[in-house]
């Protein structure tokens, strides 16, 4: 998916996303395009609470939407801010998104982009026999 247009349509949606933060005691609004593997988009936002632990970010908000609709295999996903480097998920986001295997994450700041994968950024995740 390197440099297509799927690649940057996914990007263009997350970006979408992000502009519905709800993100007033951060200022930091993150947006996230899940692409499943029928070729679906569902898309999340980093949605905060004045009781601080209860922030939801924008890639588990995507999750939640997709498996909500029916959806539990995923292409990929873009995560975007609005830095100009990459923004990395957090650990929790990294498990979340391994309960649903390996796939491609596109980490797309405003001048870089960095490629990775689920299992690339969280080895050896915690996982119960199914
Ligand atoms: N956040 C995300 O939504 N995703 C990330 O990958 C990093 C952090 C959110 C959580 C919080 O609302 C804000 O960014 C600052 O941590």
């Amino acid at each position: 998916m390197k440099n297509s247009i799927e690649e940057k349509m996914l990007i263009q949606k997350a970006i979408e996303a992000m502009e519905k933060s709800y993100s007033p005691y951060s200022g930091f609004p993150v947006g996230a395009a899940l692409l499943t593997d029928d070729g679906e988009i569902f898309t999340g936002t980093n949605v905060e609470n004045a009781s601080f632990g209860l922030t939801v970010c924008a890639e588990r908000s995507a999750i939640v939407s997709a498996v909500s609709n029916g959806k539990r295999k995923f292409k990929a996903i873009a995560v975007v801010s609005k830095r100009s480097e990459p923004t990395s998920p957090c650990g929790m986001c990294r498990q979340f998104m391994a309960e649903f295997g390996d796939f491609e994450v596109l980490l797309a700041g405003r001048e870089n982009l960095l490629r990775t994968t689920v299992f690339e950024l969280l080895p050896m995740h915690f996982e119960m026999e199914k």
